[in-house]
């Protein structure tokens, strides 16, 4: 289905129906992104991040935005965005806070966590705080089960081995404006005593 561009440059949708719109230098950055994939349907990925970093969110009204945009049929925009929880496919508050209650992390308080934000914020696991600060969320497994507990912030920083004293300071920095810090996590999560050394033995 193509695309048809108003006079300040906003993309439409053909029907018209969209209420979501592209800006000029937007498609333009489109038009580069399709000239580094083979297919069209690689770019998906990085049209959603720019639809979400610019409407906040991948609603049904944005999807089918994208897929005009790309040319591409609704159900394939609609299945990548679903595959991916990092798509937000509701509105979301300024902050959301996915705390990872997966085996590691639940074995590591990960559900107290939850519940200690839970009664903090008043809100439940999946709903948005009235002033539209924090949206909070049960996530899977995060990839930093060495950490536990743990959660991501808007899908970015990582923040360790939580305790409700570091929560309330991450909460605290959130509000103010400021970013926590990333906590890196060093790979490989190997020993670097070789089997040899730990025997009492010499590697030479
Ligand atoms: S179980 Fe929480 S990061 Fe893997």
């Amino acid at each position: 289905m193509s695309q048809k561009s108003s006079d300040n440059g906003a993309s439409l949708s053909q029907n018209g129906t969209s209420a979501y719109t592209f800006t000029k230098e937007q498609l333009a950055e489109i038009e580069v992104l399709k000239t580094k994939y083979p297919e069209v349907q690689a770019v998906t990925l990085p049209v959603l991040w720019m639809a979400q970093d610019t409407f906040g969110h991948v609603d049904p009204e944005v999807q089918r935005l994208v897929a005009y945009t790309l040319d591409l049929p609704e159900s394939h925009v609609h299945g990548v965005a679903e595959f991916y929880t990092q798509y937000f496919k509701t509105p979301k508050g300024k902050h959301v806070l996915d705390v990872c209650t997966c085996l590691s992390c639940h074995l590591c308080g990960g559900m107290d966590t939850l519940g200690y934000l839970e009664n903090k914020l008043g809100i439940k696991a999946g709903e948005t705080t009235p002033d539209g600060q924090f949206t909070l969320q049960e996530a899977e497994c995060l990839g930093a089960c060495g950490y536990a507990p743990m959660m991501q912030i808007t899908n970015d920083v990582y923040v360790n081995h939580l305790t409700p004293e570091k929560v309330d300071q991450v909460l605290d920095q959130l509000a103010s404006g400021d970013t926590p810090d990333f906590e890196s996590i060093p790979m490989p999560l190997v020993s670097t005593t070789s089997n040899n050394e730990a025997a009492g033995g010499s590697d030479e």
